[in-house]
């Protein structure tokens, strides 16, 4: 039997090295495992060297190359702007695509400060009441133990819910001749580790917990000053050549904080935490249980359930591979595993049914600009010999 052709959603993606390639695959594989209302269709990717665009377009399986965003951004056959580039170039890119009425899906952190994300917010805003629909991508609440994780703590497996500990632990800086690339300019990425790595957790704080920060007391450290600048850079592999330049971002972030219930939150960001390559650990601890998690271990939740029997008591290791578990219904058999790719297809999968729905995706522009909210007053608090800093509230977009 001849199948009908589902209606297409033309995607344009700004940008293709770490992040590129791991939204192109998370296009491509998504229609292949999940059912979804819409086709998404990898149309052209944009980029700014012609030759590295148009390989990096037959690599990744991309129709065209473009070398101006805003020529992608004029294309009828384009319904989504995937914007997967560094965050000083967010809000111009966002702000347009809303303007010309396409879907948005922005890397995180959604902007490099307050300012732009409270424009993109508004933009976001008024391009919903348009039809318009608009994503951060704060990929880890798409891992199924982070989702499982959530719905234990709404159902109230937990308790309410006493204090929030994170992590988010890196060494790939930790060598000091590691090279200078854009991470660690301020004026390209808004921040160090605070925003690269410790946003996400702030983000999943707050989507575990179903709560906002209420302020934050932060401390910022860097390490290593000057590095050989980075000559030639692929996504997080980069090689340097003999001239030096300045670090104007932190190496690691400390931060103490309460959300809106008062409940305290420690959290900690570090990219020269050696020994350890991608530990974003989360533990909610609440009045009858507690639940664990490891990046390093993303196929298992641990829950402590305090109303066991002492004698017997004990950090449980669910795995969470099962076919009732979030987004495994799509997947292998019980106990095959995921990796890091498979956020990323539940991200776009979640995306283009809401599009289809009519619905508006989260985390959305305004959760976007909570997390930049936080990043901003740990900033200020930092400068202020770590002074107690609220976090203020949404209400004044
Ligand atoms: N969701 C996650 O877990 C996650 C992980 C890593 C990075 N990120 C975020 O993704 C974004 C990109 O990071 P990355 O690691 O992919 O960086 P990257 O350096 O690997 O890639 C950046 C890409 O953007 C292109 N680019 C830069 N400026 C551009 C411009 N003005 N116009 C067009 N193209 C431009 C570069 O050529 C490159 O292709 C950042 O916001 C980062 O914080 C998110």
């Amino acid at each position: 039997m001849v199948q009908t052709p589902k209606p297409r959603l033309g995607i344009a993606m700004i940008g293709y090295a770490f992040m590129g390639r791991a939204h192109s695959h998370a296009w491509r594989t998504a229609p292949r495992f999940f059912d979804l209302p819409l086709e998404p269709e990898l149309t052209v990717v944009a980029g700014r060297s012609p030759e590295r665009v148009t390989a990096a377009a037959h690599t990744l399986g991309w129709a065209a190359a473009e070398t101006d965003w805003r020529r992608v951004i004029e294309r009828d056959d384009v319904d989504l702007v995937d914007i997967c580039t560094p965050g000083d170039s967010h809000a111009e890119i966002a702000e347009a695509a809303l303007q010309a009425g396409k879907h948005v899906l922005v890397e995180k952190p959604l902007a490099n400060s307050v300012h732009e994300a409270e424009a993109m917010t508004a933009a976001a805003r008024e391009a919903a009441s348009r039809g318009v629909r608009s994503m951060v991508g704060f990929t880890y609440r798409r891992v199924p133990a982070l989702q499982l994780a959530q719905q234990l703590i709404a159902e109230g497996r937990i308790g309410t819910v006493r204090q929030v500990r994170a992590q988010y632990l890196q060494d790939w800086l930790a060598d000091p001749d590691a090279p200078l690339t854009w991470r660690l300019d301020k004026s390209k990425a808004g921040s160090g580790a605070l925003g690269d790595i410790g946003a996400h957790i702030v983000d999943l704080t707050c989507f575990l917990t179903g709560q906002r920060f209420a302020g934050v007391s932060g401390m910022l450290q860097t390490f290593v000053h000057e590095r050989p600048v980075a000559e030639t850079a692929d996504g997080l592999r980069a090689s340097a050549g003999s001239q030096r330049g300045p670090v104007t971002v932190d190496d690691a972030a400390f931060v103490t904080g309460r959300l809106s219930s008062g409940a305290p939150v420690i959290l900690e960001a570090s990219r020269f935490a050696w020994g350890r390559k991608n530990a974003m650990r989360i533990e909610v601890t609440g009045s009858i249980g507690a639940l664990a998690f490891d990046f390093e271990d993303m196929n298992v939740l641990e829950l402590f359930d305090a109303e066991e029997p002492a004698r017997t008591a004990g950090f449980r290791r669910v795995l969470v591979t099962e076919p009732d578990h979030p987004f495994l219904e799509a997947w292998w058999p019980p106990g095959h595993g995921l990796g890091y790719e498979h956020g990323f297809t539940h991200q776009a999968v979640d995306l283009i049914r809401a599009v289809a729905n009519g619905e508006n995706p989260e985390p959305s522009f305004a959760q976007g600009l909570h997390v930049q909210r936080v990043l901003d007053a740990v900033e200020r608090s930092s400068d202020s010999g770590n002074r107690w800093t609220e976090v203020p509230s949404n209400t004044a977009v």
